[in-house]
Protein backbone atom coordinates (compact mmCIF):
# COMPACT_ATOMS: atom_id res chain seq x y z
CA UNK A 1 0.00 0.00 0.00
CA UNK A 2 1.85 3.63 -1.20
CA UNK A 3 0.12 5.24 2.34
CA UNK A 4 2.59 4.12 4.96
CA UNK A 5 1.82 5.84 7.96
CA UNK A 6 2.34 8.58 9.84
CA UNK A 7 6.28 10.46 10.72
CA UNK A 8 5.12 11.07 14.20
CA UNK A 9 8.46 13.33 14.53
CA UNK A 10 6.53 15.78 12.64
CA UNK A 11 2.95 14.72 12.86
CA UNK A 12 0.99 18.02 15.57
CA UNK A 13 -1.96 15.63 15.81
CA UNK A 14 -4.09 18.56 13.61
CA UNK A 15 -6.54 16.06 12.43
CA UNK A 16 -6.85 17.20 8.70
CA UNK A 17 -6.20 14.04 7.03
CA UNK A 18 -9.41 12.50 9.48
CA UNK A 19 -11.28 15.33 8.28
CA UNK A 20 -10.43 15.27 4.56
CA UNK A 21 -9.47 11.31 3.37
CA UNK A 22 -12.52 10.64 1.59
CA UNK A 23 -12.23 6.57 3.04
CA UNK A 24 -11.97 7.13 7.02
CA UNK A 25 -8.98 5.68 7.01
CA UNK A 26 -7.44 8.09 9.40
CA UNK A 27 -8.74 8.20 13.09
CA UNK A 28 -7.42 8.36 16.76
CA UNK A 29 -6.00 5.69 18.94
CA UNK A 30 -6.72 5.35 22.19
CA UNK A 31 -3.77 7.73 23.34
CA UNK A 32 -5.53 10.23 21.10
CA UNK A 33 -2.76 9.81 18.50
CA UNK A 34 -3.50 10.00 14.72
CA UNK A 35 -3.46 6.78 13.33
CA UNK A 36 -3.45 5.30 9.50
CA UNK A 37 -5.19 1.98 8.71
CA UNK A 38 -6.09 0.79 5.59
CA UNK A 39 -6.82 -2.85 6.37
CA UNK A 40 -9.23 -3.74 3.32
CA UNK A 41 -6.83 -1.50 0.90
CA UNK A 42 -9.62 0.81 0.33
CA UNK A 43 -7.02 3.66 -0.13
CA UNK A 44 -7.59 5.22 -3.24
CA UNK A 45 -4.84 7.14 -3.78
CA UNK A 46 -6.03 10.68 -3.66
CA UNK A 47 -3.16 12.01 -2.03
CA UNK A 48 -5.62 14.52 0.22
CA UNK A 49 -3.93 13.50 3.15
CA UNK A 50 -0.25 14.13 1.62
CA UNK A 51 -1.63 17.55 0.07
CA UNK A 52 -3.27 18.70 3.12
CA UNK A 53 -0.92 18.03 6.18
CA UNK A 54 0.82 21.15 7.22
CA UNK A 55 3.82 18.82 8.65
CA UNK A 56 4.48 16.71 5.70
CA UNK A 57 4.18 14.21 7.98
CA UNK A 58 2.33 11.30 5.65
CA UNK A 59 4.53 8.70 5.01
CA UNK A 60 3.92 6.49 1.66
CA UNK A 61 6.10 4.94 -0.78
CA UNK A 62 6.23 6.46 -4.53
CA UNK A 63 3.02 5.83 -6.69
CA UNK A 64 3.21 7.61 -9.61
CA UNK A 65 5.82 11.24 -9.30
CA UNK A 66 7.11 13.07 -6.34
CA UNK A 67 4.14 15.63 -4.14
CA UNK A 68 5.83 18.88 -4.19
CA UNK A 69 4.75 22.67 -3.53
CA UNK A 70 5.63 25.92 -4.79
CA UNK A 71 4.86 29.92 -3.55
CA UNK A 72 1.53 30.41 -4.00
CA UNK A 73 -0.27 27.18 -3.48
CA UNK A 74 -2.25 28.69 -1.10
CA UNK A 75 -3.69 31.66 -2.87
CA UNK A 76 -4.25 29.93 -6.04
CA UNK A 77 -6.03 32.80 -7.39
CA UNK A 78 -2.50 34.99 -7.59
CA UNK A 79 -1.13 32.39 -10.43
CA UNK A 80 -4.34 32.43 -12.82
CA UNK A 81 -6.17 35.69 -11.69
CA UNK A 82 -9.90 35.48 -13.09
CA UNK A 83 -9.17 38.20 -15.45
CA UNK A 84 -6.69 35.90 -17.31
CA UNK A 85 -8.64 32.86 -17.25
CA UNK A 86 -11.40 34.18 -18.75
CA UNK A 87 -9.56 35.58 -21.35
CA UNK A 88 -7.85 32.09 -21.81
CA UNK A 89 -11.25 30.11 -22.00
CA UNK A 90 -13.14 32.83 -23.97
CA UNK A 91 -10.78 32.32 -26.31
CA UNK A 92 -10.72 28.82 -26.66
CA UNK A 93 -11.94 27.90 -29.73
CA UNK A 94 -12.80 24.28 -31.60
CA UNK A 95 -10.08 24.57 -34.58
CA UNK A 96 -10.92 22.60 -38.00
CA UNK A 97 -8.15 24.35 -39.69
CA UNK A 98 -4.26 22.57 -38.70
CA UNK A 99 -1.38 22.78 -40.13
CA UNK A 100 0.17 19.66 -41.10
CA UNK A 101 3.30 19.83 -39.09
CA UNK A 102 3.83 17.34 -36.40
CA UNK A 103 3.61 18.41 -33.00
CA UNK A 104 7.09 17.48 -31.07
CA UNK A 105 6.71 14.22 -28.74
CA UNK A 106 7.82 16.19 -25.49
CA UNK A 107 5.16 19.01 -26.13
CA UNK A 108 2.56 15.91 -26.83
CA UNK A 109 3.92 14.55 -23.45
CA UNK A 110 3.55 18.23 -21.80
CA UNK A 111 -0.53 18.08 -23.09
CA UNK A 112 -0.89 14.20 -21.62
CA UNK A 113 0.80 14.92 -18.24
CA UNK A 114 -1.74 17.56 -17.64
CA UNK A 115 -4.12 15.36 -18.96
CA UNK A 116 -3.52 12.25 -16.37
CA UNK A 117 -3.55 15.07 -13.17
CA UNK A 118 -7.42 15.27 -14.25
CA UNK A 119 -9.75 14.28 -11.65
CA UNK A 120 -11.79 11.15 -11.38
CA UNK A 121 -14.53 9.83 -9.81
CA UNK A 122 -13.16 8.03 -6.65
CA UNK A 123 -9.96 8.87 -8.10
CA UNK A 124 -10.19 5.33 -10.11
CA UNK A 125 -8.58 6.60 -13.05
CA UNK A 126 -9.43 3.40 -15.71
CA UNK A 127 -9.01 5.76 -18.71
CA UNK A 128 -6.57 4.39 -21.78
CA UNK A 129 -5.04 7.11 -24.08
CA UNK A 130 -3.89 6.05 -27.77
CA UNK A 131 -2.41 8.90 -29.96
CA UNK A 132 -2.68 8.23 -33.38
CA UNK A 133 0.01 10.32 -35.97
CA UNK A 134 0.22 7.80 -38.72
CA UNK A 135 -1.13 9.74 -41.49
CA UNK A 136 -2.63 6.52 -43.52
CA UNK A 137 -3.81 5.09 -40.18
CA UNK A 138 -5.71 8.23 -39.48
CA UNK A 139 -6.64 8.54 -42.77
CA UNK A 140 -8.34 4.72 -42.58
CA UNK A 141 -10.17 5.75 -39.14
CA UNK A 142 -11.24 8.96 -41.10
CA UNK A 143 -13.05 6.70 -43.72
CA UNK A 144 -14.20 4.28 -41.36
CA UNK A 145 -16.01 7.14 -39.27
CA UNK A 146 -17.64 8.49 -42.37
CA UNK A 147 -18.71 5.23 -43.26
CA UNK A 148 -20.74 4.58 -40.28
CA UNK A 149 -21.95 8.17 -39.50
CA UNK A 150 -23.46 8.09 -43.32
CA UNK A 151 -24.71 4.59 -43.28
CA UNK A 152 -27.14 5.82 -40.10
CA UNK A 153 -30.40 6.53 -41.11
CA UNK A 154 -31.11 9.41 -38.84
CA UNK A 155 -27.69 11.08 -39.49
CA UNK A 156 -26.84 10.27 -43.76
CA UNK A 157 -28.46 13.30 -44.76
CA UNK A 158 -26.54 16.00 -42.92
CA UNK A 159 -23.60 14.02 -42.99
CA UNK A 160 -22.71 13.22 -46.39
CA UNK A 161 -23.09 17.12 -47.36
CA UNK A 162 -20.87 17.81 -44.77
CA UNK A 163 -17.96 15.15 -45.13
CA UNK A 164 -18.55 15.89 -48.80
CA UNK A 165 -17.53 19.56 -48.39
CA UNK A 166 -15.12 18.54 -45.98
CA UNK A 167 -13.58 16.12 -48.65
CA UNK A 168 -12.91 19.09 -51.02
CA UNK A 169 -10.73 20.86 -48.66
CA UNK A 170 -8.79 18.06 -46.24
CA UNK A 171 -6.89 14.86 -47.10
CA UNK A 172 -8.25 13.57 -43.94
CA UNK A 173 -11.97 15.39 -43.62
CA UNK A 174 -12.98 13.78 -40.26
CA UNK A 175 -9.69 15.05 -38.86
CA UNK A 176 -9.66 18.15 -40.74
CA UNK A 177 -5.58 17.32 -41.69
CA UNK A 178 -4.70 17.54 -37.76
CA UNK A 179 -1.31 15.45 -37.33
CA UNK A 180 -2.56 13.96 -34.16
CA UNK A 181 -6.00 12.67 -33.08
CA UNK A 182 -6.30 11.53 -29.28
CA UNK A 183 -8.39 8.88 -28.30
CA UNK A 184 -9.12 8.71 -24.59
CA UNK A 185 -11.53 5.37 -23.41
CA UNK A 186 -12.44 3.64 -20.61
CA UNK A 187 -13.41 -0.25 -20.18
CA UNK A 188 -15.55 0.85 -17.06
CA UNK A 189 -18.78 0.74 -18.24
CA UNK A 190 -20.68 3.65 -15.82
CA UNK A 191 -22.24 6.18 -16.71
CA UNK A 192 -19.05 8.23 -15.15
CA UNK A 193 -16.63 6.90 -17.49
CA UNK A 194 -18.03 9.65 -19.96
CA UNK A 195 -18.02 12.20 -17.31
CA UNK A 196 -14.39 11.36 -16.52
CA UNK A 197 -13.37 11.38 -20.44
CA UNK A 198 -14.92 14.42 -20.89
CA UNK A 199 -12.62 15.89 -17.89
CA UNK A 200 -9.85 14.86 -18.93
CA UNK A 201 -10.18 16.09 -22.76
CA UNK A 202 -11.12 19.35 -21.48
CA UNK A 203 -7.97 19.31 -18.94
CA UNK A 204 -5.63 18.27 -22.20
CA UNK A 205 -7.22 20.78 -24.83
CA UNK A 206 -6.36 23.88 -22.20
CA UNK A 207 -3.31 22.47 -21.68
CA UNK A 208 -2.91 22.07 -25.58
CA UNK A 209 -3.98 26.04 -26.01
CA UNK A 210 -1.25 26.98 -23.23
CA UNK A 211 1.10 25.33 -25.59
CA UNK A 212 0.33 27.71 -28.55
CA UNK A 213 -1.94 24.48 -30.11
CA UNK A 214 -5.68 23.94 -31.35
CA UNK A 215 -7.75 21.08 -30.84
CA UNK A 216 -11.06 19.95 -31.38
CA UNK A 217 -13.55 17.92 -29.38
CA UNK A 218 -14.24 14.90 -32.18
CA UNK A 219 -17.83 13.90 -31.88
CA UNK A 220 -18.00 11.93 -34.95
CA UNK A 221 -14.82 9.19 -33.54
CA UNK A 222 -16.90 8.89 -30.71
CA UNK A 223 -20.35 7.89 -32.17
CA UNK A 224 -19.16 6.51 -35.15
CA UNK A 225 -16.87 4.20 -32.84
CA UNK A 226 -19.88 3.02 -30.85
CA UNK A 227 -21.44 2.30 -33.97
CA UNK A 228 -18.72 0.78 -36.00
CA UNK A 229 -16.19 -1.80 -34.36
CA UNK A 230 -13.70 -1.28 -37.10
CA UNK A 231 -12.98 2.70 -35.97
CA UNK A 232 -12.04 0.46 -32.61
CA UNK A 233 -10.13 -1.44 -34.19
CA UNK A 234 -8.06 0.95 -36.54
CA UNK A 235 -7.29 3.24 -33.61
CA UNK A 236 -6.90 0.32 -31.28
CA UNK A 237 -9.15 1.52 -28.44
CA UNK A 238 -11.41 -0.82 -26.48
CA UNK A 239 -14.80 -0.38 -24.49
CA UNK A 240 -18.37 1.37 -24.38
CA UNK A 241 -16.92 4.76 -23.38
CA UNK A 242 -14.64 6.58 -25.65
CA UNK A 243 -13.65 10.45 -26.24
CA UNK A 244 -11.37 11.98 -29.07
CA UNK A 245 -9.76 15.16 -30.16
CA UNK A 246 -7.37 16.43 -32.43
CA UNK A 247 -4.61 18.15 -31.89
CA UNK A 248 -1.88 20.47 -33.80
CA UNK A 249 -0.81 23.92 -34.81
CA UNK A 250 -3.79 25.89 -36.23
CA UNK A 251 -3.53 27.23 -39.42
CA UNK A 252 -6.72 30.08 -38.58
CA UNK A 253 -6.35 32.68 -36.40
CA UNK A 254 -9.32 33.58 -34.66
CA UNK A 255 -9.98 37.89 -33.78
CA UNK A 256 -12.47 37.74 -31.24
CA UNK A 257 -14.49 36.01 -28.66
CA UNK A 258 -18.05 35.43 -29.81
CA UNK A 259 -20.80 36.18 -27.86
CA UNK A 260 -22.90 33.41 -26.30
CA UNK A 261 -26.56 33.60 -24.36
CA UNK A 262 -26.69 33.35 -21.21
CA UNK A 263 -28.62 30.43 -19.79
CA UNK A 264 -30.87 30.85 -16.45
CA UNK A 265 -29.97 29.82 -12.95
CA UNK A 266 -32.52 28.65 -11.13
CA UNK A 267 -32.10 30.20 -8.04
CA UNK A 268 -29.78 33.42 -8.76
CA UNK A 269 -31.13 36.17 -11.18
CA UNK A 270 -27.93 36.94 -13.35
CA UNK A 271 -28.76 39.86 -15.04
CA UNK A 272 -28.71 41.78 -12.22
C1 LIG B 1 -18.74 16.69 -26.80
C2 LIG B 1 -18.39 17.51 -28.01
C3 LIG B 1 -18.35 16.90 -29.24
C4 LIG B 1 -18.01 17.65 -30.38
N1 LIG B 1 -17.91 17.02 -31.59
C5 LIG B 1 -17.51 17.71 -32.67
C6 LIG B 1 -17.33 17.06 -33.92
O1 LIG B 1 -17.51 15.85 -34.06
N2 LIG B 1 -16.93 17.80 -34.98
C7 LIG B 1 -16.73 19.14 -34.90
O2 LIG B 1 -16.37 19.75 -35.89
N3 LIG B 1 -16.88 19.79 -33.71
C8 LIG B 1 -17.25 19.12 -32.61
N4 LIG B 1 -17.40 19.76 -31.40
C9 LIG B 1 -17.15 21.21 -31.30
C10 LIG B 1 -18.45 22.01 -31.10
O3 LIG B 1 -19.14 22.06 -32.30
C11 LIG B 1 -18.03 23.40 -30.61
O4 LIG B 1 -17.53 23.27 -29.30
C12 LIG B 1 -19.15 24.41 -30.60
O5 LIG B 1 -19.62 24.62 -31.90
C13 LIG B 1 -18.70 25.75 -30.02
O6 LIG B 1 -17.55 26.25 -30.68
P1 LIG B 1 -16.22 26.56 -29.88
O7 LIG B 1 -15.77 25.28 -29.26
O8 LIG B 1 -15.25 27.07 -30.88
O9 LIG B 1 -16.57 27.58 -28.84
C14 LIG B 1 -17.72 19.04 -30.26
C15 LIG B 1 -17.76 19.64 -28.99
C16 LIG B 1 -18.08 18.89 -27.88
C17 LIG B 1 -18.07 19.56 -26.54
Amino acid sequence: MPIKGINYELCSSCRMCILDCTKNLFSVDSNKKVIFKDTENSCNLCGHCIAVCSEDAILYDNFGDEAFTFDGIEKLETIIPYENLYKFIRAHRSVRQFKKKEVPKEVLKKVIDIMQYAPTGSNMRAEKYVIVSDREKLKSISDAIIEAMTKNPGMKESYEERFRLLGQKFEIPVFFDAPHVMFVSSQLDMQLADHNIGIIITYGRLAAQSLGLGTCWNGWAQIASLDNKKVMKLAGIRGKHIGAFTIGYPNITYRRCPPRSRKPVKGLKIDE
